[in-house]
């Protein structure tokens, strides 16, 4: 059975994760609570995905798997992107962050409002090899939020094929099945599946 640290200290990723790759025989581990969170401070999903996997194989001497994940709008040239964190500030709370975002896009009309989650998951072993598989949602931002379920940028990003709502008006069954996250998921599951 292969054992995987996970960077992540976040229980619902974990069970995702956990639900997604469960019949691949594989054992996910929670990151040790003496493993210190890494400085998130690369460019890209990728090198920050790839940054949080090898420092927890550095830590730990074990395989590691990381994930990082950005909201990418098309009418602001792709931002928040890696940023989305802290699009309002270091310390900006999910609602500063969606009250930017509105604020940054009014006057942008339908048609111009397409954006995309993405999140790359990072897998890094010991040995110094790694590899990192991508999983997209496409959209559009809303002009006002709608909904109360999920977090962060859920109430103002509606995917393209859920009839008009945003993910925050999906439940979590709804949302999971087709979300960025569960798209990268079942994509590791795939890359993990054929090379073992
Ligand atoms: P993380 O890399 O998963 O920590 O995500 C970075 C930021 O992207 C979060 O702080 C949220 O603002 C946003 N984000 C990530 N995943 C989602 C999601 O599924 N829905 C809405 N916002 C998200």
């Amino acid at each position: 059975m292969t054992t995987f640290v996970l960077a992540t200290a976040n229980a619902h990723k974990t069970e995702e994760m956990r639900a997604v790759l469960s019949d691949l025989g594989i054992e996910l581990l929670p990151r040790p609570g003496d493993v210190p969170e890494v400085q998130e401070n690369e460019v890209t999903l990728e090198g920050n995905a790839l940054l949080k996997a090898r420092a927890l194989v550095a830590a730990t001497g074990q395989p590691a798997i990381a994930d990082d994940t950005g909201l990418f709008v098309d009418a602001l040239d792709g931002r928040p992107g890696v940023s989305s964190a802290r699009f309002a500030g270091e310390n900006a709370s999910y609602d500063d962050n969606v009250a930017k975002l509105l604020g940054e896009l009014s006057g942008v009309p339908d048609g111009h409002r397409g954006a995309s989650f993405r999140t790359v998951i990072a897998v890094a072993y010991p040995s110094g090899e790694s590899l990192c598989v991508e999983g997209v949602l496409e959209g559009r931002i809303t002009y006002e939020r709608r909904g109360d379920n999920g977090f962060g940028y859920d109430p103002v990003f509606e995917p393209t094929h859920t009839g008009g709502r945003t993910l925050a008006e999906l439940t979590p069954e709804e949302k999971n099945r087709n979300s960025h996250r569960s798209n990268a998921l079942r994509a590791l599951n795939e890359v993990l599946r054929t090379s073992s």
